[in-house]
This record gives structure tokens, C-alpha cells and sequence, in this order.
């Protein structure tokens, strides 16, 4: 069974979301990663028997996914975070294809889904059959997801990641201080990772 490692985010100070507050996200997101491997050696163990542990099993089953995409997708927030903030590149791939598809209202679109109710992420996909965008909410980390489409930007939505900050008000301003922190370099390198 393989062990996931929480991994170490070169991580700047930033602007608008507090030390205090990126040190106690840390720590959730190494709970995620804790929580996946201890879960993955419990199912180890249950299958042994599936008839007796069946429902033990199947609970666990479903909170899988759950703790893999809290490690995984936290993994795709903090390092958009790394090098600093960095505008985007008019020249990009990434830049004319939102150029294409959005216009000009995709910081727009993408924080309107942000600001959706409920805990979960706003998460743009690309779809390389269709060389078009998928945005989209999904519920805590694990519902609604586009499968097997690649992630090109990740943001944590869940009250954990503004509240200390803004209070249980404050989402949209804490948006505003993601993408004012956001490291479009990261973003425009997984895109045309993504289109290689
Ligand atoms: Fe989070």
C-alpha cells in the first residue's frame, strides 16, 4: 500500500489571507492526507472479511474519495500560491483560449461559481475532445467532479478558508484576495501540460 506524504508549500506571505490562516489550512489539508492512509489501511483490513465488515467497508468506501480529493485538490490550491502573485500572460495558451471561450468575463463567471452556497470548490477542467472549458462547483471535494478532465485551476471555497480572515460573510472578499495572490504562471503551465 502506498503512503501518501503531506507535501511542503514554498508558500510567500500573502496578501489579504492571514499567516494565521494558511498555517491552520496546512494542517487540514495534512489531515486530508493522515485520514486517506489510515483509511486505505482500514479497508486492508476489512477486506479480509467483507461479509462481517460489510458495513464498515462500505462507509469507508464513501469517505475515500472524499479525504483523497481534500489531499489532491488542496495540493492544486497552495501551489497556485507558489512564486508569488503573477499576472497572467496575454500570450499564453492559456489567455487565447479563455480569449475564445470567455471573452472577457471568465474571472467573473469562475467567482460567481465561487460564491455558490454550500462548502466545496470552484474548479475549471479542460476537456481536450472538445478543446473547450468545463467550470464547475463541487460539493465538499468530491461531488460534481468532471470525470477524468484535468484541473487548470482549483479554489477552495469551503468556510475554513476565509473565516478567520473575513468571517462567515466574507466569501467574496476572500475570492478577491485569491486571485490577487494567484500565480497565473502555475495555472498557464498545467494548461499547456494539459494540451501537450
Ligand atoms: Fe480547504
Amino acid at each position: 500500500m502506498y503512503t501518501y506524504e503531506a507535501r511542503k508549500f514554498a508558500l510567500p506571505t500573502l496578501d489579504g489571507i492571514s499567516e494565521k490562516s494558511v498555517e491552520e489550512h496546512i494542517s487540514l489539508y495534512q489531515g486530508y492526507v493522515k485520514n486517506f492512509n489510515t483509511i486505505s489501511g482500514k479497508l486492508v483490513e476489512y477486506a479480509a472479511d467483507t461479509e462481517k465488515n460489510a458495513h464498515a467497508l462500505s462507509e469507508l468506501i464513501r469517505r475515500k474519495s472524499f479525504e483523497f480529493d481534500g489531499m489532491r485538490l488542496h495540493e492544486y490550491y497552495f501551489e497556485q500560491f507558489e512564486g508569488g502573485a503573477q499576472a497572467p500572460d496575454a500570450d499564453s495558451e492559456l489567455s487565447k483560449a479563455f480569449k475564445a471561450e470567455y471573452h472577457d468575463y471568465f474571472q467573473e463567471y469562475f467567482k460567481a461559481i465561487g460564491n455558490m452556497r454550500g462548502p466545496g470548490w470552484a474548479i475549471l477542467y479542460y476537456d481536450t475532445v472538445a478543446k473547450q472549458f468545463q467550470a464547475g462547483f463541487v460539493g465538499e471535494q468530491h461531488q460534481g467532479h468532471f470525470a477524468t478532465l484535468p484541473i487548470i485551476l482549483a479554489l477552495d471555497v469551503w468556510e475554513h478558508a476565509f473565516l478567520l480572515d473575513y468571517g462567515a460573510l466574507g466569501k467574496t472578499k476572500y475570492i478577491d484576495a485569491f486571485f490577487k495572490n494567484l500565480n497565473w504562471g502555475v495555472v498557464e503551465k498545467r494548461f499547456t501540460g494539459v494540451l501537450a
